[in-house]
């Protein structure tokens, strides 16, 4: 497991703010774009934040930065589980983004409708090629599913499909999700995971010596892209990290 192991949250939080902003800026300039995919969850709002404060917001190029969701739940954009509300809140209404550029998952519809409008969008901005994101920014829960990919669903099978709608039994509840082929697919992902609660997940994915059905996290390896796990001192208290 490649990592970066960092203090605390806050370190993490700047590290990462500043590492996105050099990518953005890079591939901005290289392909006149940055395709970034967000994590939802509670780990990634901080960064969020750190991004849409001055500094930082200041010095990305955010007309030419386009805003996708690794996943959401299949709620209406205003609820307070949405994983676009949460970014709203944290970075979007505090940055100047052309609302051309933000993608949203839309879950206020039936989740079979949002997965096909969501495989529409896809297909528009990466031009009918595979997506190919630029970076996508993953979460980890302590059961090793990512993005929407849980264990023992069908969507961890789909080879085709880019989004896909999934019921998970132990929300009792639908989300949409891009799918392995989107996610390793990209140029870079970045799991970003904080707390001594992930200590344990953290060290089961570490030692594996292959993916794992059960760890829908341990499935993401970018055929063509780097992959880099973002600890802080506490996710990581469990674990030798090459970094
Ligand atoms: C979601 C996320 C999910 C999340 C993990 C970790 O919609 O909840 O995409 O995969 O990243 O569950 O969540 P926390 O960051 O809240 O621990």
């Amino acid at each position: 497991m490649k990592a970066n192991i960092y203090s605390t949250k806050s370190d993490l939080v700047e590290a990462a703010a500043e590492k996105l902003l050099q990518a953005a800026r890079k591939s901005a300039q290289r392909q006149g774009r940055f395709s970034l995919a967000l994590a939802g969850g509670s780990t990634p709002r901080d960064l969020y934040a750190r991004l849409a404060q001055p500094a930082i917001a200041a010095q990305i190029p955010w007309a030419r930065v386009h805003l996708f969701w690794g996943d959401e739940r299949m709620v209406p954009p205003d609820h307070p589980d949405s994983n676009y509300r949460m970014v709203r809140e944290s970075l979007l209404q505090r940055i100047a983004i052309p609302e051309e550029n933000v993608h949203r998952m839309r879950g206020e519809v039936d989740p079979a409708g949002a997965a096909e409008q969501y495989q529409q969008e896809l297909q528009r901005h990466f031009a009918g090629r595979p997506p190919r994101f630029d970076l996508i920014l993953l979460g980890l829960g302590d059961d090793g599913h990512t993005a929407s990919l849980f264990p023992g669903t069908w969507a961890l099978d789909e080879t085709e499909r880019e989004v896909a709608e999934v019921f998970v039994p132990q929300f009792g509840a639908w989300r949409l999700t891009l799918t392995l082929p989107v996610l390793n697919h990209a140029r870079e992902v970045w799991f970003l995971v904080c707390g001594a609660a992930k200590a344990g997940i953290v060290r089961r994915i570490g030692e594996l010596k292959q993916p794992a059905r059960n760890l829908p996290a341990s499935l993401i390896h970018p055929k063509q892209g780097a992959l880099l796990w973002l600890l802080d001192a506490e996710a990581a208290a469990m674990i030798n990290a090459t970094s």
